[in-house]
């Protein structure tokens, strides 16, 4: 069966003091829990050895980006190695904050997930589309584009290594979150999409996560769709006491 996750994206927040405690603080909070997800924290490049260093293996780290070249004279990019080599397990590709505000298109996320992979770490593959292209119906059209574009080079074999997170980026920060209708309805158009070129099985294993807005009063709601596979979680992962919930809305 495919895994269900809760991952935090912490984006560009706290200092690498307030990320270790907060680290540490979730990781005491897991501490003889029953858990039934995985948990992943997204942090900045400056804090993932730390954290690392931090947690018991019951809290998944990830990078929120890693270049799309191995390695060589591009000033200030971090390779997929060098954080393979913080022993981060996750790598969050292909936000929409990238691919708006730093001209992250399909094919640097091809080369970036090709990178992530070849360095044994899991692409949490984000899509999703923007108002526009949701009130002109689009939505479908946009991640069927975004999903064939930056992974459909890879083997079957690879593509089982992704996560996806559906990330429709009118909900992003805005507190309007997708309904369970929409993230179900378009979760599982996702794993049709996905059955379509690597078959039931493939699809039936892939992890798709919703990320949008999402809180300890919605999480249930949405984890309850048969599609959606848990969640990528911006301002809630901020504090433990707002993420641990979204974490326990799978017990
Ligand atoms: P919010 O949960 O703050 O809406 O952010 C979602 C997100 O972008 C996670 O990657």
């Amino acid at each position: 069966m495919r895994k269900k996750i809760v991952a935090g994206n912490w984006k560009m927040n706290k200092t690498l003091q307030e990320g270790v405690e907060l680290a540490k603080e979730l990781n005491a909070a897991l501490a003889g829990k029953t858990i039934n997800c995985d948990v992943v924290v997204g942090v900045p490049a400056t804090h993932i050895a730390s954290v690392v260093a931090s947690v018991d293996s019951v809290v998944g780290v990830a990078a929120q980006n890693c270049a799309d070249k191995a390695s060589g004279a591009y000033t200030g990019e971090i390779s997929a190695a060098m954080v393979a080599s913080t022993g981060a397990k996750y790598v969050i590709l292909g936000h929409s904050e990238r691919r708006a505000y730093y001209g992250e298109t399909s094919e640097i996320l091809k080369e970036k997930t090709l990178l992530a992979l070849a360095n044994g770490l899991t692409p949490i593959f984000c899509i999703g589309e923007v108002l526009e292209e949701r009130e002109a119906g689009k939505q479908n059209e946009v991640v069927k584009a975004q999903i064939e574009e930056s992974l459909f080079n890879l083997s079957a074999e690879d593509f089982g290594k992704i996560v996806l997170a559906y990330e429709p980026v009118w909900a992003i920060g805005t507190g309007k979150t997708a309904t369970a209708e929409q993230a179900q309805e378009i979760h599982a158009y996702i794993r049709s999409v996905v059955a379509a070129k690597y078959g039931a099985e493939v699809a039936d294993n892939t992890t798709i996560l919703y990320g949008g807005s999402c809180n300890a009063s919605n999480a249930k709601e949405l984890f309850a769709n048969p599609d959606v596979d848990g969640g990528l979680i911006g301002g809630a992962s901020l504090a433990v006491a707002n993420f641990l919930p979204i974490i326990e809305a799978w017990n």
